[in-house]
């Protein structure tokens, strides 16, 4: 990270998100790249930089439009109730980020609209046609030939286009791109996808369309207007335009002069060619200074699979944040997943972090400290005699101290991982010297020595708890605000951590209020995750299927983990072809089995015939069905629903049901006249 300072712009860093998708809700995958840039913000400005940090929304394309046709409204409407849910989700949250960019705001598109036109204007830009397949999901033209041929990035089905476009001259950027990463090998981090990078440029760069006219929701061509600009020429661009880019305003400028260029781009690794190909092209050929660096994460994985709608196991903040709370979250994504590499998450992981590291660890050395100091010296920090003092005390200091020291290294070097276990090292160490040194059993005798080694001990753990406190802070800004106020420190935002060392806590400091900050979890609250999760699926299946229809499905979907699928956009209305209908199996089946699902209130286990086979199906009405009854009934089924995991059962396919009232009571279809089991509705 930034201690590099340029001699013209002393002192600013400008961090960016990537701009998200309004197709698809926000979950855990999101929050992980915006809770990293939030933590790394925090620290930026605790550490004197003047910090800009930018996130947004990417509104426009052809994937967008269509996700609001099948939820019934126009692109516009759509965005801006997605674009509100991750908005509200970040407030929510807390993160601080400085400005909220949406690709649909005027600014934003009277700066794409300029940068075009300064390509066009210095010869990249020229007038072409275009045949070949499209992934609209990816949002790019890839190299295959045959109609319909899967996605390489996605493995989605491509579509074919033909059309006239504008293009740009990225061919010509090949040898200006790779004299850039070579002089520059901070530019793309980690080094495995600069290396990646490095070696697609080499196998040649053909010339980019970047606009298209067989849809009209993105941002006009300049001077020409049946073409909308390419959505990654749109969102890219996003990084200059919400500081000023393309404004005339005297403010404006200032603001782009100050913050450009980016110091560090944060990105998933999946958008890395975008990132380091694309952007770079276009700010070279538009003779903008380039971003400082642009540095990808790995993917978080749920219980080692790829969270995806098709496999029902994306995990919403939210369920966390109502449960054990947005700091819970930021520490497990930072201290779990090795910043670069793939990671994990699954609901036991959190609760056994939470549990070890923030009640167990952090909390209990706040509270014991804070609670001996309260009972033993009327809660104002003891000051220590120098004669009380031992070699454990100064063994605690001196490891402090490096602690500090290890801690600026590694987060500087995006360790967030080991950044955490060095400071956890140091509770864990001051824990143990509090058991070792048993203050309890000092604070019962009555003589001179022991109460000056009682306060020996405990300025020392208080000192120590002030440490860590403040070095964590970005990463769990909340609780260690408590902290922090419990340890008569006042206002945490005051703190310049560049000055943090040992041995600042001042003299007669009185203790706050002291409560516990981070209660203890157990499996009851694991539950109450997967209860959450579930309610949510339960409440989402309309909704699905309507953006099921928007997008073209994966070609493999493969159901593993055990989480229900992701809260889409309601559909109010909905129009979509007989095709798209065809798409959806609904057959008649009987039920052969019916049985309630241990632990899980509202779910049925039920057996269902199809005629040619049998299947298992967990249905969300056991508030409404008493299993007995349902058996030998005839139902609706979904058949060829992805199968999907819920309370370890796997459930395949999906029984069709009305629901009725505010609170959705399920009313199962049915029919008047006799239908063979196995007919199929049409
Ligand atoms: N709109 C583009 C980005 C344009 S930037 C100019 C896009 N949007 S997205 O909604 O698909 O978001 C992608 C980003 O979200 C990833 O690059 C990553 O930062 C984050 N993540 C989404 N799912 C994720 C995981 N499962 N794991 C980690 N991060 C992921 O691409």
């Amino acid at each position: 990270m930034q201690n590099q300072q340029t001699m013209d712009k002393p002192g600013k860093f400008y961090i960016t998100t990537p701009i998200y998708y309004v197709n698809a809700r926000p979950h855990i995958g999101h929050t992980y790249t915006t809770v990293v840039c939030d933590a790394v913000a925090r620290r930026q400005r605790m550490m004197g930089y003047d910090t800009w940090f930018l996130t947004g929304t990417d509104e426009h394309g052809q994937k967008i439009e269509r996700s609001a046709t099948a939820a019934g409204c126009s692109p516009k409407e759509f965005a801006d109730r997605v674009s509100g849910e991750f908005r509200q989700l970040w407030d929510r949250m807390k993160l601080s980020y400085d400005d909220f960019i949406r690709t649909t705001e005027p600014r934003h598109v009277r700066g794409v609209q300029a940068l075009f036109k300064r390509l066009e204007e210095r010869g990249y830009i020229y007038k072409g046609s275009y045949s070949g397949q499209y992934c609209v999901y990816d949002e790019l033209y890839v190299d295959v030939t045959e109609p319909g041929a899967p996605c390489p990035e996605c493995g989605r089905p491509t579509e074919t286009v033909h059309e006239e476009n504008y293009f740009f001259k990225l061919s010509a950027m090949e040898a200006p791109l790779l004299k850039l990463y070579t002089e520059n090998p901070e530019f793309i981090r980690p080094e495995t996808r600069r290396n990646e990078v490095i070696s697609f440029v080499r196998g040649g760069l053909r010339d980019l369309s970047v606009s298209r006219t067989t849809f009209t929701w993105g941002i006009p061509v300049p001077g020409d207007e049946k073409h909308v600009i390419y959505v990654w020429l749109d969102a890219l661009a996003n990084y200059i335009t919400a500081i000023g880019y393309g404004s005339e305003d005297a403010k404006d400028k200032a603001k782009l002069a100050r913050y450009w260029p980016a110091d560090v781009h944060m990105i998933g690794k999946e958008i890395v060619r975008f990132h380091c190909i694309y952007w770079p092209a276009f700010l070279l050929a538009a003779e903008i200074p380039l971003p400082k660096s642009i540095i990808a994460h790995g993917w978080l994985l749920f219980e080692e699979s790829k969270m995806s709608k098709s496999r029902g196991n994306i995990v919403r903040s939210e369920t966390i944040l109502d449960t054990l709370g947005a700091d819970t979250l930021r520490y497990f994504l930072l201290r779990e997943i090795v910043f670069g590499s793939d990671g994990s998450f699954s609901f036991d992981a959190l609760v056994q972090r939470f549990n070890a590291d923030l009640a167990n660890g952090l909390g209990n050395l706040s509270s014991r400290t804070l609670s001996m100091i309260t009972r033993y010296f009327d809660g104002e920090i003891p000051y220590p005699s120098p004669g009380a003092r031992d070699a454990s005390d100064d063994a605690v200091a001196q490891l402090a101290q490096q602690t500090i020291a290890d801690f600026h290294a590694q987060f500087e070097q995006f360790q967030f991982s080991r950044a955490l276990e060095t400071a956890w090292a140091l509770v864990a160490a001051v824990n143990k010297y509090i058991v070792e040194h048993e203050p309890w059993a000092l604070a019962e005798k009555e003589d001179q020595d022991s109460r000056a080694r009682l306060a020996t001990i405990l300025h020392t753990s208080a000192e120590a708890l002030r440490v860590v406190t403040a070095l964590v802070h970005p990463v769990i800004p909340e609780s260690t605000a408590r902290i922090w106020e419990q340890l008569g420190l006042g206002d945490i935002a005051k703190l310049d951590l560049r000055n943090l060392a040992w041995g600042q806590l001042p003299l007669h400091t009185k203790l706050g209020k002291v409560e516990a900050v981070f209660p203890r979890a157990d499996k009851s609250t694991i539950e109450r995750m997967q209860q959450i999760e579930q309610d949510r699926a339960a409440q989402s299946v309309p909704a699905a299927v309507a953006e099921a229809n928007a997008a073209s499905k994966p070609v493999q979907p493969a159901p593993t983990a055990a989480i229900a699928p992701a809260a889409t956009i309601p559909a109010e209305s909905n129009t979509i072809t007989i095709d798209d209908f065809a798409k959806v199996d609904l057959r008649v089946g009987q039920v052969k089995v019916a049985e309630k699902v241990k632990g899980a209130d509202k779910l049925l286990r039920l057996e269902v015939d199809l005629g040619t086979e049998t299947r298992q199906i967990v249905a969300g009405i056991a508030k409404a069905y008493e299993p007995e009854k349902l058996v030998g009934r005839k139902v609706v089924i979904v058949a060829n629903l992805a199968p999907r995991k819920l309370r370890g059962l796997e459930s395949q396919g999906m029984i069709v049901a009305a629901s009725i009232g505010d609170d959705g009571v399920p009313v199962l279809a049915g029919f008047l006249e006799d239908v063979p089991v196995g007919a199929k509705l049409k």
